[in-house]
């Protein structure tokens, strides 16, 4: 069996779901169940004995030890963390907390573990970081795609923790020879994402009459990866990648903000169209930017496509139309999903920013 943290969230549900479409090999899910984590995600698998949830916090040594002890994982997949840059902004401390010390509490334990192994098990044994490009941080306009050889150079709160933890991932392979492989992925979107981040909250807040809300020009560009694609290649580095590595994955997919705000807005116009006729970029506002915030990501993933042969499956004309018929699909997911926690943070971030 595998331990995956954080897979009540948007990207590690997404990976359990498409894992268990394919494969019977069980996996123990430790989650704490923050405000980005949701069970609901997780639902198709109330009665399954392949998922075993726990909850619990990364943080949390003996924990680990007890559940490394009890179900003897082969791998070890790390999704948990803080992941939203405007919350890091805002307060910094659980992203020191969870993605640094969380980090370093599972390495702890994990070498422990592993120490222990019997040889083939200690060799086959794998722990699998999943990262992101914004470890990187900015990009000019001319500047090349980030391969894995970028300077680390991390601009936010979230980004500088995510290196961090990167680093310490590391210092575990060089120091202690942890069969350690590390992922930097680029934007994510798909079904299940909590709508705080930039594409779920254009398709909520289009469909409920609200603004669209696009910091400073919207000419920052991120290049963005359908979640299911991401899946896989994570399930490739963990099959076949090299301990010690680093693989980059991206959807060669370089927009503007203002652009993905449009496509959402006029895909919207034709799958539900509004009953008064008018366009939902109508609703579009610029509002004050964020502190810090980086120009632009690009991702060169050519090392896992020339080493471990994954490319995307999806384009982004694909995916976004699958995401956006999700969303009209699974309305009680959405309306679930923004309980009380949800509206005190999107007054909190939106109130001084609308003007
Ligand atoms: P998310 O915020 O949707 O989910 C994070 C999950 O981790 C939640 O279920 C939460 O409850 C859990 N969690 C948080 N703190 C925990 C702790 N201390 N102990 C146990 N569980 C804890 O995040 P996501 O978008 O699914 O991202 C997953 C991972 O992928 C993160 O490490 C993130 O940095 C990385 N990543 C995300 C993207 C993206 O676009 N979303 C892109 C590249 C990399
Ligand atoms: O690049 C990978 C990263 O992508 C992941 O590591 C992070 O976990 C994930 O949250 C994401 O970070 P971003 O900051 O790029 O995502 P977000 O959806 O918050 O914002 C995308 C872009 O849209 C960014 O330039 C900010 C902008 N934006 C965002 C929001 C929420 C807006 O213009 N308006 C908004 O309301």
């Amino acid at each position: 069996m595998i331990l995956v943290t954080g897979g009540a969230g948007f990207i590690g549900a997404n990976f359990i779901l498409d894992w268990f479409a394919q494969a019977d090999e069980e996996i123990i899910n430790l989650d704490n169940l923050t405000y980005a984590g949701n069970l609901e995600n997780l639902a198709s698998l109330k009665e399954d004995k392949r998922h075993v949830f726990i909850k619990g916090d990364i943080c949390d040594s003996s924990l680990i030890i007890n559940l490394l002890t009890k179900f003897k994982p082969r791998a070890i997949i790390n999704f948990a963390a803080e992941s939203h840059v405007d919350r890091s902004i805002e307060e910094p401390d659980s992203f020191i907390q969870t993605n640094i010390v969380g980090t370093f509490r599972l390495l702890e334990a994990t070498q422990g573990y592993w120490d222990e192994l019997e040889k083939n098990k200690k060799k086959e044994f794998r722990f699998l970081h999943v990262s992101t490009d914004e470890v990187y941080g900015s990009l000019s306009s001319k500047e090349k795609a980030f391969d894995e050889n970028h300077r680390y150079e991390p601009n936010s709160p979230y980004s500088a923790s995510k290196a961090a933890s990167d680093h310490l991932i590391r210092a575990y392979h060089k120091t202690y020879g942890l069969p350690v492989l590390t992922t930097n992925c680029s934007n994510n979107y798909g079904p299940y994402q909590f709508p705080e981040k930039l594409i779920p909250l254009i398709i909520i807040n289009a469909l409920t009459n609200k603004p669209l809300p696009v910091y400073g020009d919207g000419q920052q560009i991120r290049d963005w990866l359908y979640v299911k694609d991401h899946c896989v290649a994570i399930q490739r580095v963990l099959e076949a990648g090299v301990p010690g590595e680093t693989y980059n994955v991206g959807g060669w997919n370089e927009k503007p903000n203002i652009d993905i705000v449009h496509t959402i807005c006029s895909l919207l116009d034709t799958l539900s169209p509004q009953i008064d006729g008018r366009n939902y970029n109508e609703q579009i506002t610029f509002v004050t930017d964020r502190p810090g915030h980086d120009r632009r990501y690009a991702i060169n993933s050519n090392k896992i496509k020339r080493d471990l042969g994954w490319e995307p499956a999806e384009t982004f004309e694909t995916g976004i139309h699958k995401t956006i018929k999700w969303y009209l699909d699974n309305q009680s997911w959405v309306q679930n999903v923004q309980s009380g926690a949800y509206r005190e943070w999107i007054d909190k971030n939106y109130k001084e920013r609308i003007l």
